[in-house]
């Protein structure tokens, strides 16, 4: 008997350890999942010095290399060498082949580990890939046991060159530090676009030089509206601006991990932070406050008045200099009411002048107008869907949020577009159907499931139009969230299966290998610290 005990106990320990080992199985370790992903016979124990080896002295080869010296560093003896080292693991980076700059290959056999690409960026990405091959200790660089990689020859790339997630710093703010996690999180999933909605009614959040009220006024509203209570505040004021030089800093951040930040600047509408600091840019002049509550208001930019266009080219005039590398600037566009317009002098006059047909004629003027200031500074504009009533900008790209049909229009227009409609990709709604159980949200359900489930492009699109899709986004506006845990909270695990939405030319047919998938990602959550959602745990 005793004996019968000690084999079980022996026999349960066992199977315990190798369901251990399971979690952390190859197979389920890679979101988005690589296009082609072949595991072969053989395992590759990693040595205590690895090496990075380059290929290349370039700059750009620096910001890859160094990401992942520092991955590993305080872990491994890690070393950037020129070639490879006989003592311990190599891990190869090397600019070659062809296609899309952010296509890759891994190929891990005895020899050590490889990274190809005809780009860093590729070599960057493929490192994610890598990273997610390691157990999800390294991302507390706690110490894991022995590591063993598969052999395997991985060929990768994205279904789409767009893959962004937005982030609302207006409702609520959120630190640099924050900031900058929102930025490793997306690196994990391999997005490579941040939208960051910097100005809004409840607050302006970006330091204009030239304009120096929108520090000192627009920043800062006095209190907020309590739950969805309308007309009860609390008096706690809610402030915060990112300077330049702290802009500059979070630029440079996200460009060494190859994201690019779009800066959202607000127009014509969601304007009464600005307007409270400068009341004469509104059709009747204020008195104006940086709003307290959520919703879409009446008092919006004069379109008849040229302070108005003054002063949105002395904002972009900064704006572009802190974003070099944005080929965007997101204009909004979007929940802009027309009625101060239709009784605005000067916005009548305007409309006579230019001979415009009504206000919805007006606010394409207006959007057509700063969009040739910002075609002139070598950028582009993005817009809400709005923008496409009363006329779309000569080179606008439409990001659709009430449904796809914006972008379905500007397709046919032969403009580009972004998807983001509201039942697939907006993360402040409940995940949930359980609403009294989780933190109060701005409305709706959208379980990470139905993200999953989501095909972007209309079957009616025909070929030629589809390469105006430029991709996917999910929006996280802030209204409901306070701090950056709960931004977390809203974000994972539905920008988890987003992620793979935007990467993978096909995907899992059924959501419970995905889910399978999703667990091993949770351990990495937990590692590096990100708050999720626990609905799909199992
Ligand atoms: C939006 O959600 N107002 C774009
Ligand atoms: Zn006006």
């Amino acid at each position: 008997m005793q004996k019968f005990i000690f084999i079980s106990l022996f026999v349960l320990a066992f199977m315990l350890s190798c369901k251990d080992k399971k979690n952390y199985s190859f197979e389920n370790s890679l979101i988005p999942k690589p296009l082609e992903l072949e595991f072969k016979n053989g395992e590759l124990e990693v040595q205590e010095n690895i090496y990075i080896v380059r290929n290349d002295v370039r700059i750009e080869s620096s910001r890859v290399l160094n990401f992942a010296k520092n991955y590993f560093a305080g872990v491994y003896n890690v070393k950037i060498v020129p070639e490879i080292q006989k003592d311990g693991t190599n891990i190869v980076f090397e600019i070659s082949g062809e296609g899309d700059n952010e296509s890759y290959n891994l190929d891990i056999d005895k020899d050590g580990i490889k990274l190809s690409s005809p780009d860093y960026n590729g070599l960057f990405l493929g490192f994610q890939t890598l990273r997610q091959l390691f157990p999800p200790e390294l991302e507390a660089k706690e110490k894991p046991e022995t590591v063993k990689l598969p052999y395997v020859s991985i060929k990768d790339s994205p279904r789409f060159k767009y893959r962004g997630m937005h982030m609302d710093v207006c409702r609520h703010f959120f630190s640099v530090e924050d900031v900058k996690t929102y930025i490793d999180m997306l690196v994990m999933h391999k997005f490579n676009i941040l939208h960051w909605h910097l100005t809004d009614d409840q607050g302006w959040r970006i330091e204009i030089k030239a304009l120096p009220k929108l520090s000192s006024i627009a920043s800062t509203r006095r209190g907020t509206v309590i739950k969805q209570n309308w007309g009860e505040y609390d008096e706690i004021p809610v402030s915060g601006i990112f300077t330049q030089e702290q802009i500059r800093e979070i630029v440079e951040y996200a460009e060494d991990r190859f994201i690019t930040i779009i800066p959202e600047i607000e127009m014509p509408g969601h304007a009464l932070a600005a307007l409270a600091a400068y009341p004469e840019l509104g059709c009747t002049g204020g008195p104006y406050e940086v709003c307290r509550t959520w919703g879409v208001f009446d008092d919006v930019f004069c379109a008849g008045n040229e302070e108005t266009f003054k002063f949105f080219e002395k904002v972009i005039d900064e704006v572009v200099e802190l974003f070099p590398n944005s080929p965007y600037i997101h204009v909004g566009g979007d929940e802009c009411p027309k009625v101060r317009w239709e009784e605005c002098p000067k916005c009548q006059q305007r409309i006579i002048d230019e001979n415009l047909a009504d206000e919805h004629e007006l606010q394409s003027y207006f959007v057509t107008r700063m969009e040739k200031y910002i075609n002139s500074k070598g950028k582009r504009i993005i817009g809400w869907d709005e923008i496409l009533e009363g006329g779309l900008a000569p080179h606008a790209t439409v990001m659709s949020w009430r449904g796809t049909e914006g972008a379905v229009a500007a397709a046919k227009l032969g403009h580009d577009a972004i998807l983001c409609p509201t039942n697939y990709c907006y993360f402040d709604y409940y995940q949930s159907e359980d609403k009294e159980n989780e933190p109060l949200a701005i409305c709706c359900y959208i379980s990470t499931e139905k993200v999953y489930s989501w095909e972007p492009i209309p079957d009616s699109i025909p070929e030629y139009q589809r390469k105006h899709f430029l991709g996917v986004q999910a929006n996280l506006w802030a209204e409901y969230i306070k701090d950056f845990s709960h931004l977390q909270y809203m974000a994972f695990p539905r920008m988890t299966a987003l992620s793979e939405v935007a990467w993978c030319t096909e995907r899992d047919p059924d959501y419970a290998q995905f889910k399978k998938r999703l667990q091993v990602m949770f351990k990495r959550y937990d590692k590096a610290g990100y708050n999720y959602a626990k609905h799909e745990q199992e």
